[in-house]
Order: C-alpha cells, then sequence, then structure tokens
C-alpha cells in the first residue's frame, strides 16, 4: 500500500457559468487504501471524483492515475482501470434491461462471451441482484437501482472504485452487506459520503472538502472525532465514535 495509485496536483475547476468548484487539491491515494471524502453539501466531492476518471476535465492542474495522466488519449486506459459509481444511480443506468446494463462495459472491453456472463452473474450476486436481469431499470425501487449501478461498476473489476454516496437510498440490510462486500474487495477504494458510520467503518484514512478546497486529512478516527472542526464544516462526528470514548 505504499504505491500512489491516484495523485492530483493543484486542481482546479469551473463548471460552465465559472464559478470556481475546485481550487488548488493536491492529493495522494495509495494503492490498496481505502480513503473517504466528506464535506458538506456542495464542497466538491462529487466533481473531484469526476475528475478522477476523465469525466470532468480540470480547468487546470493534473491528475494521474497509476501514474497516467489523465487526458483524452488515455481514457479507454484510465476507465478500464478506474470504475465510477454516480450519484444518481439513473446516470448509471440507460439501457432496456439490467443485463444489457451490466454486460455493458465488459462487451467493450471486447471480453469473450462467457467471461461477459459470469462478471455478470458474479456482479448481480454481489449486491444481491440475483434474478433481476431481465428486469427494466426503471420499474426498480430506489435502493435496488443503487445496487444495479453498483453491479455495473463491479462487472467490469476495475483496480480503482470511486463511490459516491453508495449507501443512498439501501435498507440497513444491503447497506451492511454492500459494506461487508466492499471491505472484502482488495481494491483502491474513494468513498464520498455524508454516511460518516459507514465512513468510519470502511476508510482507513478521510479527507475533508469545503468549498472545493481540503481543510483537513487524516486517519479516521482521528478526523472524525474532532467534533469542533465536523461542525465547523455543518458535519457531526459518528454516534458509534462518541460511544467509543
Ligand atoms: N453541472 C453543474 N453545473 C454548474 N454547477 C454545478 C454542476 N454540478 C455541480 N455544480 C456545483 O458545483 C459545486 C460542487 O458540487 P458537487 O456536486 O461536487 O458537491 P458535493 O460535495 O458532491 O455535494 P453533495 O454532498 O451535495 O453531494 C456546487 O456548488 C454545485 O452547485
Ligand atoms: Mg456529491
Amino acid at each position: 500500500m505504499h504505491r500512489p495509485i491516484i495523485e492530483t496536483s493543484d486542481v482546479c475547476f469551473a463548471y460552465h457559468d465559472g464559478k470556481p468548484v475546485l481550487t488548488g487539491i493536491s492529493l495522494s491515494i495509495l494503492h490498496e487504501d481505502s480513503v473517504g471524502f466528506i464535506g458538506p453539501n456542495g464542497a466538491g466531492k462529487s466533481t473531484l471524483l469526476m475528475c478522477f476518471n476523465g469525466l470532468l476535465k480540470p480547468t487546470s492542474g493534473t491528475v494521474r492515475v497509476d501514474g497516467l495522466p489523465v487526458v483524452e488519449a488515455n481514457l479507454k486506459e484510465v476507465r478500464r482501470k478506474v470504475g465510477w459509481m454516480a450519484q444518481d444511480s439513473n446516470d448509471q443506468l440507460f439501457m432496456p434491461t439490467l443485463f444489457e446494463d451490466v454486460a455493458f462495459g465488459p462487451l467493450n472491453l471486447g471480453l469473450a462471451r462467457e467471461e461477459v456472463l459470469s462478471r455478470v452473474e458474479d456482479a448481480f450476486r454481489q449486491v444481491g441482484l440475483s434474478g433481476f436481469a431481465d428486469r427494466a431499470p426503471s420499474h426498480l425501487s430506489g435502493g435496488e437501482r443503487k445496487a444495479a449501478a453498483i453491479a455495473t461498476v463491479l462487472s467490469m473489476r476495475p483496480e480503482i472504485l470511486l463511490l459516491d454516496e453508495p449507501t443512498n437510498d439501501l435498507d440497513h440490510a444491503s447497506r451492511r452487506a454492500l459494506i461487508d462486500l466492499l471491505k472484502r474487495l482488495p481494491v483502491t477504494r474513494v468513498v464520498a459520503s455524508h454516511d460518516l458510520e459507514m465512513i468510519l467503518e470502511l476508510c482507513r484514512r478521510v479527507i475533508l472538502f469545503d468549498q472545493g478546497r481540503i481543510v483537513a486529512e487524516g486517519p479516521t478516527a482521528e478526523v472524525l472525532g474532532n467534533e469542533t472542526l465536523l461542525r465547523a464544516h455543518r458535519l457531526e462526528s459518528p454516534l458509534s465514535l462518541a460511544l467509543r470514548r
């Protein structure tokens, strides 16, 4: 876990309206580490995740994935390594059936049909959606859509998982199953979330963002245990951490 796998240097970003959303983000995420992105609404967490897989292009600064600059010429290779799950699952499910959505990525990699089928089956099983292959995404509950969106990422077997609010909409048992699954996967995980209990359980380190800047970073329990810091950024220490003291 000593080699950086995602590195950003002085990343700035603005959407079309020109308002700065990310300002001078420099960070390094280690291979197979598990890192939580926390911060108030609008802090820039989702925007930064999208810069990691080249969906958004920084206005200035650089992003590297496994040493590779995230630029147009490298996007295919970057996206093979980096699986991104959108905050809104509707952005990720666009085919008539879930099978087609989950098979879409592996088919694009040019994998043999048998390999695609086995990956799709595995991904459905991992998220508890076996038997859902023929369902239409629009006919699912919010939590089922979230699980399906995660399956579309897992079927690519990425080295790096970027998960944006993965536990939103999940019932207790599905949330627990997802956390346990993510703990077991031997990949790099970057998780943006307001579910700080999940972050506490899953992440070794956290980075706290506010107004497009990094305001704190460190070992998870240390940052999440700093109530003054969290309150200053519209967050609250997880209850279980307070009970531990
Ligand atoms: N497509 C867009 N066009 C213009 N501004 C945008 C767009 N998407 C996001 N923003 C703005 O960028 C800023 C950062 O948004 P972002 O979604 O990255 O925040 P976030 O930290 O993920 O918030 P949340 O906790 O609510 O998910 C916000 O001020 C938001 O209004
Ligand atoms: Mg977000």
